[in-house]
């Protein structure tokens, strides 16, 4: 039985796991990372809330950017998302937990994001919790080695979400 876990709001002494996280080996061709000045930068606006996932025996184990929050016509965008040990069912947890908290706490009828055509275990994950995959924008990031990635946008709507 997986341990239920539950979400705090990050703040600035947050970063450095923030930062840790989404830097584990592998992660940089899958998710951006950020300077501790652009995560502050982040941090402070009042359209980006930081999520953290906390586990009752192992702390903080994961977060997630939400920017902008409650846009009035796109919705919410789950910017970036990581996990301290991934492929172990706690993103498709975290999720869960994450889609309770925007339509319970935010004016927003539609949470969504956009994910590399090659990162399948996040699409998979996203799948799981609920998220509709509704397109591709073709070759549409210039990844760090100079190829070209797709990114499929995906998203959940509040009448979609699992009560
Ligand atoms: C994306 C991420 C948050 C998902 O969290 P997670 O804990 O790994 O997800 P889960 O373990 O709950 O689910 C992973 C799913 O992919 C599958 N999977 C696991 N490893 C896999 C792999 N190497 N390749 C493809 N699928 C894989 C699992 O079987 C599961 O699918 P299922 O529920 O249909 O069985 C996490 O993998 C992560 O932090 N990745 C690095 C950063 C990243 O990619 N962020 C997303 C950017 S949009």
């Amino acid at each position: 039985m997986p341990e239920a876990l539950s979400l705090r709001l990050a703040t600035s002494a947050d970063l450095p796991f923030v930062m840790a996280t989404e830097r584990l080996p592998g992660y940089e061709h899958l998710t951006a990372q950020w300077s501790l000045e652009e995560h502050q930068w982040a941090l402070a606006q009042a359209h980006t809330r930081y999520l953290l996932a906390l586990s009752p025996s192992r702390g903080e184990v994961g977060f997630v950017i939400l920017q902008p929050v409650a846009d009035q016509h796109e919705g919410t965008k789950l910017k970036r998302m990581c996990v301290s040990t991934p492929g172990q069912g706690v993103g498709g947890q975290f999720l869960s937990a994450v889609i309770h908290w925007v339509f319970d706490r935010l004016p927003t009828d539609r949470l969504w994001l956009d994910v590399f055509s090659h990162n399948e275990r996040a699409r998979r994950a996203y799948r799981r919790a609920g998220f509709s995959e509704d397109g591709t924008l073709r070759a549409a990031y210039r990844c760090s080695d100079g190829s070209i990635a797709d990114r499929i946008l995906m998203s959940v709507l509040r009448s979609e979400r699992c009560v």
